[in-house]
């Protein structure tokens, strides 16, 4: 197999070109459902930043300089979760006329108890939905991706290269121009690059932004190692990832983008 066939693969794959953003951006969803939104996709993208063993893993069965390339996505995504944070909080305000609700955008733990409270009250009625979290079964899948991360077992870091390979081009090509399209080029919430409390955005979008970087790094990875031997867990990783960030999107855009959008219309 070809990196490029792989590239395709996930180019390809229902999850590349989902429109929950979109969505967003034409339901101009309320202020709770927008709590709940942010709930679930900071509580993803927290998962995906740590490199737990990987790295070493790398290292273990010969791989240095993919080990490197790796090592450089995690320093990079190092303290996102403040920032994103911000955004959130920043969103949430701009989204309720009159007072803001939040006045310390840099209060994290504040406005993510709030984003929850969100989510609870929601989507608390979901099956399997855990108070104890704010999770739904699929949340939490998309989350158990990364959990292979923490093996150094071949298999394992095989499959966390195609998982690392799937993240990268959907976070550089759906997810961040995504949010972008709901968030700013929607005009809903008056937002601009300009403004400190969307720096997270301007950090990651487009050709000068850490997720351009993180694909170049994690194709130049897993196009130097992909072999016979090895491109069946290097798919399965990226499926895994793909299918389960899918599950994901449909179930938030079901909930709280499609409904609010009946709503709307009724
Ligand atoms: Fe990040
Ligand atoms: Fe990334």
């Amino acid at each position: 197999m070809r990196i490029e066939t792989l590239v395709d693969r996930v180019k390809t794959h229902r999850c590349y070109s989902h429109p929950i953003f979109h969505n967003w951006a034409r339901v101009n969803p309320g202020t709770e459902a927008i709590g709940a939104l942010f709930h679930h996709i900071r509580s993803f993208c927290d998962a995906t930043r740590p490199g737990w063993n990987l790295p070493e893993g790398l290292k273990q069965i010969g791989l240095p300089t993919e080990s490197h390339l790796l090592q450089e996505i995690v320093d990079s995504e190092e303290n996102h979760g403040p920032e994103l944070a911000m955004m959130a909080g920043h969103i949430i305000n701009r989204s309720v006329p009159g007072k803001a609700l939040f006045d310390d955008l840099s209060d994290q733990a504040h406005i993510e108890s709030m984003l929850k409270r969100c989510s609870d009250e929601l989507l608390g009625q979901l099956p399997g939905y855990d108070f104890a979290t704010g999770l739904m079964p699929q949340t939490k899948k998309a989350i158990h991706t990364f959990e292979a991360r923490k093996s150094t077992a071949p298999q394992d870091v095989y499959k966390s290269l195609g998982t690392a390979l799937a993240l990268e081009i959907i976070s550089n090509r759906q997810l961040i121009p995504g949010e972008k399209a709901c968030l700013i080029d929607s005009g809903l919430y008056r937002a601009s690059f300009d403004e400190p409390a969307m720096h997270y955005l301007l950090e990651h979008y487009g050709e000068t932004g850490a997720e351009c970087q993180h694909e170049q790094n994690a194709i130049e990875a897993v196009g130097s190692v992909l072999s016979a031997e090895n491109s069946t867990a290097i798919v399965q990783g990226a499926d895994d990832f793909l299918n389960n960030l899918e599950a994901l999107w449909d179930l938030l855009d079901a909930t709280l983008l499609q409904a609010e959008g009946s709503r709307a219309a009724a």
